[in-house]
């Protein structure tokens, strides 16, 4: 049904972090990517995003955090708000206002959530009432790790090979398994080189073929592991999954170095308090700030010892999250 009158909608998406990472696209436009992915949504961190067509506008609006937009930011949310437009059969302009209750280029990826609640709150505002796949794949063209936040709980992005066939589903739902993500900020600045230029540059890597051609095997054992709640045999290709990832940032032209000192201490002490039997790994996304991965019975001890660590700003908690959702207008 197009849309015909001014009505706003408003929906909430998570942040994920991602076990098995998505690094390179086979199609940059579309963002079908090189690799599938494996992701957690993270619960206690959310945008919080409302949309309204409105035949009196003469242009899209956003508005961010209070603040009004009009740089890259309203161009990528007019890039989605067009597919919306398309959709629909509508050309109204919309008016978009979205918050986030967490740091913005800290490390956790804004965009996942941003475009996750994006895509619901405009498809649902022109009228459209799109199933979850074809919520993920109109996502996923406003971020790739955003067809990841659409789905509840533990989910797996498969990479497909066109626009339909790539989009991401959930695995297990969020109570399946008490993991805790310890975001250790140990820098909170916006980072230089954003993931989708990095995205055109794992092309330029030696390493990114063999990283991709191995991939589909690090899934497999990804998966089984978070199904059967394994967590050694997890942290592992967790780990191994996150080095080849960085491996082939620092062997790109330019390299993309965005480890920080404190980055390689917390990765240090994660490895030491595993050998001391903790249940523990870690994780990094294009920036310096660690994701500390843990079973809740480790999380208060972990979250102390990172809190008192040099180097460590601040650590933000979070847990297996639901699906991107509407919610009453405020
Ligand atoms: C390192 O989804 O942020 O966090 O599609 O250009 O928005 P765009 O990139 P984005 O890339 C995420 C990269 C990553 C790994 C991951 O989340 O899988």
């Amino acid at each position: 049904m197009p849309v015909t009158t001014k009505r706003a909608k408003t929906a909430i998406a998570e942040p994920n972090i991602a076990f098995i990472k998505y690094w390179g696209n086979r199609n940059h436009t579309l963002r079908i990517p090189s690799n599938g992915s494996l992701s957690m949504n993270l619960e206690g961190l959310e945008t919080r995003t409302s949309v309204t067509f409105d035949p009196a506008l003469p242009a899209d609006r956003l508005t961010l955090n209070g603040q009004p937009v009009a740089d890259s930011a309203l161009v990528r949310v007019s890039a989605m708000l067009e597919r919306v437009r398309g959709q629909a059969g509508t050309t109204h302009f919309a008016s978009v206002s979205s918050t986030n209750n967490f740091p913005m280029g800290a490390g956790i990826a804004s965009s996942a959530s941003a475009m996750a609640a994006l895509a619901l709150a405009a498809s649902a505002a022109a009228g459209l009432e799109l199933p979850e796949k074809d919520l993920s794949i109109l996502a996923r063209t406003g971020s790739g790790s955003a067809s990841r936040s659409v789905p509840g709980g533990f989910v797996e992005w498969q990479a497909g090979s066109s626009h339909e066939d790539s989009f991401a589903f959930s695995i297990a739902p969020p109570e399946h398994w008490d993991l805790v993500d310890l975001v250790a900020v140990v820098h909170a600045e916006h980072k230089a080189t954003g993931s989708t230029a990095g995205h055109v540059l794992a092309e330029s890597s030696p390493l990114q073929s063999a990283r991709v051609a191995d991939a589909h095997r690090r899934i497999e054992i990804c998966r089984r592991a978070i199904l059967e709640r394994d967590f050694p045999t997890f942290a592992g290709i967790v780990e191994l999954d996150n080095n080849m990832m960085h491996a082939v940032m620092m062997t790109s032209t330019p390299p993309l170095v965005y480890w920080k000192p404190a980055t390689l201490a917390v990765m240090e002490s994660v490895g030491r308090w595993r050998d001391e039997g903790a249940e523990v790994c870690y994780t990094i996304d294009a920036g310096p700030n660690v994701h500390v991965i843990c079973t809740s019975k480790h999380r208060q001890e972990l979250a102390g010892l990172l809190r008192a660590m040099p180097g460590v700003r601040q650590v933000l908690e979070a847990t297996p999250g639901g699906p991107t959702r509407l919610v009453p207008d405020p």
